[in-house]
């Protein structure tokens, strides 16, 4: 994809993305500065956008009457817009066109690092390994210019997810050694130079049952303070965060692996206990330790055999609605990563990005590509919610 093309897919993403929505009213009126010292999401509610609100809209016609009624509310709710190709940061401009409120923030996910998804296969991205000059510049650089020529509008940023919490653990893959410089240098690019005024940025941690077993917890830290101090311990960094497009609980307990035999080897029963343990160890490697938590697909718990698997679980519902109000002084609000409905990977086994966690009998089947639209599992994600609609 060349840049020199990117208007023209803008009007094309256009034409598709958004459904005719009107041109709104709302933004600042002078520059936005977030002091990321501070829980920006107290003043601030997560935007619902119109990317997700228009994969909504298009899937209404298929559904029952009660059943589009609820998604119509889903509609509503923030989530975070994915920039997962060069050609994707295309959906950012509809949504600055459809006007973000002063009071609202705009959630992206930055997620397309050289060798994407090193240790699993469903959401291998566009850049191999090596083309991290392409990362910087054709990636990286083209969002930090339009966030800077939107000065009005407070962005909040998840940084790759899975990329260093799968240098942490899965070192032994040969396909994570050969992405891991490329991940270490590119995702200190990105926190160097997405560095701005209006922006506050979260790096990605996994999750509770990832870097939260006492083997992994200080090593995970130190990785990811590595990249924020290569990055020069950027102003505008918050701190992490956890359970992106994940299923854990926040605060359940006993947890819903607290039985499992090598449970004893992990504190980090629940996300609650993760950012605890987990902020700890961070503030001891030196870095920023709040947090924000994933809780789009979370209402629902006791579905998976193991606590790793991750594929379009069967039964999930939607879960706690983004808000600051956590409870925990380190978590700065739960928020809606995963744009619920979107899948995580598809079942079809003969497919290159096939991933066998997809095929596991807890994993929702027939399942669509990693991204695209799953109009079953949205349906169930909506009767399955907790809060319920
Ligand atoms: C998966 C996909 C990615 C998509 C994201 C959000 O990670 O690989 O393409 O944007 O999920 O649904």
């Amino acid at each position: 994809m060349k840049f020199s093309q990117l208007p023209v897919l803008a009007l094309a993403a256009t034409a598709l993305a958004a459904p005719p929505v009107q041109k709104r009213a709302g933004g600042c009126s002078s520059a936005v500065k977030l002091d990321a010292s501070t829980n920006v999401w107290k003043k601030y509610t997560l935007h619902a956008n119109s990317f997700y609100r228009g994969e909504i809209e298009a899937a209404l016609s298929s559904m029952d009457e009660s059943t589009a009624a609820k998604a119509q509310e889903v509609a509503k709710i923030g989530s975070f817009l994915w920039l997962d190709t060069i050609e994707n940061i295309n959906k950012l401009q509809p949504v600055l066109d459809d006007g973000v409120p002063c009071d609202h923030i705009l959630g992206l996910v930055i997620y397309d690092l050289p060798g994407r998804d090193c240790a699993a296969k469903a959401s291998n991205g566009e850049l191999k390994v090596g083309e991290l000059s392409k990362y910087k510049t054709q990636y990286i650089d083209v969002v930090a210019s339009l966030l800077k020529a939107n000065p009005n509008t407070a962005f909040a940023l998840v940084i790759e997810p899975d990329s260093l919490p799968n240098l942490v653990t899965n070192s032994d893959v040969q396909a994570c050694k050969n992405s891991a410089a490329g991940y270490r240098d590119g995702v200190a690019y990105a926190l160097k130079t997405l560095n701005l005024p209006n922006v506050v940025m979260y790096l990605d941690a996994g999750h509770g049952g990832w870097l939260g077993w006492d083997a992994n917890l200080k090593p995970g830290a130190q990785e990811l303070a590595k990249a924020y101090k290569a990055a020069g311990s950027p102003k505008q960094f918050r701190g992490i965060a956890t359970n992106v497009a994940g299923w854990n609980s926040w605060d359940m307990s006993p947890g819903e692996f607290a039985s499992a035999s090598d449970a004893k080897y992990n504190k980090c029963q629940n996300e609650k206990i993760y950012v605890t343990e987990f902020g700890a160890a961070l503030k001891s490697a030196g870095m920023p330790n709040h947090a924000i938590i994933d809780t789009a697909r979370n209402g629902v718990q006791g579905l998976r055999e193991e606590w790793g698997n991750w594929c379009n679980v069967k039964g999930a519902g939607f879960g706690i609605r983004p808000t600051s109000s956590t409870g925990s002084d380190l978590a700065d609000a739960f928020v809606w990563v995963k744009p619920g409905g979107e899948s995580d990977g598809t079942s079809d086994s003969s497919a290159v990005r096939y991933d066998s966690f997809c095929g596991k009998s807890d994993a929702y089947q027939p399942s669509p590509e990693a991204g695209q639209w799953h109009q079953a599992y949205f349906e169930d994600l909506i009767n399955n919610a907790n809060p319920s609609f």
